[in-house]
């Protein structure tokens, strides 16, 4: 046992996420977005901590709370650790948080003991991973991978306000977001601790796990065009009805994650216009989320999909039109960081369990400069992206040590 994990306190560790879920747009819940007010009072608490534990901490370009930990010696690579700080609508506390918070524990234990390491410590609270506001995925991560697409800069909220609006109305400088990317050979690796956000380890009766592999996804935006008219005046066989066009595209995506092994697909948003109860749907937007661990399935399940969703327009006699969202590959977790993961597991007498994500990760953007590794905590009943989140203090208080115990023993490889 690293003997600064002595000081790790799993309460401090699940107060402060209690305190992040206080600061929501949704009352008696947690949503917390990319940028808005509620984002900008959790970065202030979580600068705060990060100073508190001994770190320089600030935003930087793209609005990430980045704060550093120096080693035995100014300016060396760093081991970078973090989650994200933004939320799905109607969260649970502890998707992305917990990542955060317990890095910043083990930083604040380290520097409680006075310790040095031969590497910094960075720790990151991603500001954008979710994309719930702008239909984005990783901007914080892109941003530090030097990997951010400008044109997402153009990318607009359900009010109609751009990123780059955004960005400045928050203090931030979208021509500046370059400036985030971190020069090569400057991260050693990137470690994240996150809850399972599945059944696997409580079935298991297992606290934490390694993870494997983030498994690949692909998200679309549907818009269907039909004519609305008078519900109560337009013969059935005269219609072209978007909402019942978008229905059976619905259960043709749903069957579609039925037909494949480990596939799963989903409808996650569906918007009908102009939404009134006696005018037949002209327009309907709805969005597809597929998502498999062997890349070559998701990409012959999405082409089937949109193939299928294309020919029941055609015969439905309405326009559609697909946007292509978000195309992410396998990522897989470096053998050596699960190696090294694991170890810390079995160090706090733990069966080290090995098992792949479902879940999508900030570590897809981190793989373009450094390799991953991911520590899962066991969450109740694998509930995720839902209020009823929940973990254990006592697993809280477990995983934390792992994860200072895999950074006390952290040997850097050449960083890429
Ligand atoms: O969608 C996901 O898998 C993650 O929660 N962003
Ligand atoms: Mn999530
Ligand atoms: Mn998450």
């Amino acid at each position: 046992m690293n003997e600064f994990t002595r000081t790790i306190d799993a309460g401090r560790v699940m107060a402060r996420c209690d305190a992040l879920a206080t600061l929501s747009e949704l009352s008696g819940g947690l949503t917390r977005v990319y940028l808005s007010e509620e984002q900008r009072k959790a970065n202030e608490l979580v600068l705060g901590w990060m100073r508190e534990a001994g770190m320089q901490a600030g935003l930087d370009a793209i609005g990430n709370c980045a704060g550093r930990y120096e080693g035995d010696r100014p300016g060396l690579p760093c081991l970078m650790l973090g989650s994200h700080l933004d939320t799905v609508r109607d969260a649970g506390r502890y998707d992305g948080m917990l990542g955060v918070i317990t890095a910043i524990e083990c930083v604040h234990a380290l520097d409680k003991a006075g310790r040095r390491l031969p590497f910094a410590l960075e720790v990151i609270g991603f500001a954008d991973e979710e994309g719930v506001r702008f239909g984005t995925t990783f901007l914080g991560s892109r941003a530090i991978a030097g990997t951010f697409k400008p044109e997402a800069l153009d990318a607009t909220d359900k009010a109609g306000t751009r990123l780059s609006d955004a960005m400045r109305g928050f203090g931030l400088d979208p021509a500046r977001v370059g400036d985030a990317a971190r020069r090569r050979g400057a991260v050693h690796a990137y470690a994240e601790l996150h809850i399972e956000q599945g059944p696997v380890l409580e079935a298991a009766g297992l606290p934490v796990g390694v993870v494997t592999a983030i498994n690949g996804a692909t998200r679309y935006n549907f818009t269907i065009e039909g004519m609305a008219g008078h519900a109560g005046t337009v013969p059935m066989a005269l219609r072209r009805d978007a909402l019942a066009a978008a229905a059976e595209c619905v259960l043709a995506i749903e069957a579609c994650g039925k037909g494949g092994a480990d596939l799963v697909a989903t409808v996650g948003k569906l918007e009908v216009m102009p939404g009134a109860t006696n005018v037949i749907p002209g327009r309907v937007t709805f969005t597809l989320d597929l998502r498999s661990p062997r890349d070559a399935d998701r990409e012959k399940a999405v082409a089937a999909v949109v193939a299928e969703i294309k020919q029941v327009c055609e015969r439905r006699r309405v326009k559609v039109e697909a946007h292509k969202l978000h195309d992410e590959p396998v990522a897989v977790c470096a053998p050596w960081m699960q190696e090294a993961i694991g170890a810390a597991i079995a160090s706090e007498g733990v069966e080290v369990r090995r098992l792949p994500s479902g879940a999508g990760h900030d570590g897809m953007a981190m793989q373009a400069i450094a390799d991953i590794g991911m520590l899962f905590v066991r969450c109740k009943s694998g509930i995720s992206h839902n209020p009823a989140e929940a973990i254990s203090e006592a697993d809280a208080g477990l995983a934390t040590r792992v994860l200072a115990g895999f950074i006390g023993n952290f040997a850097p490889r050449a960083a890429r």
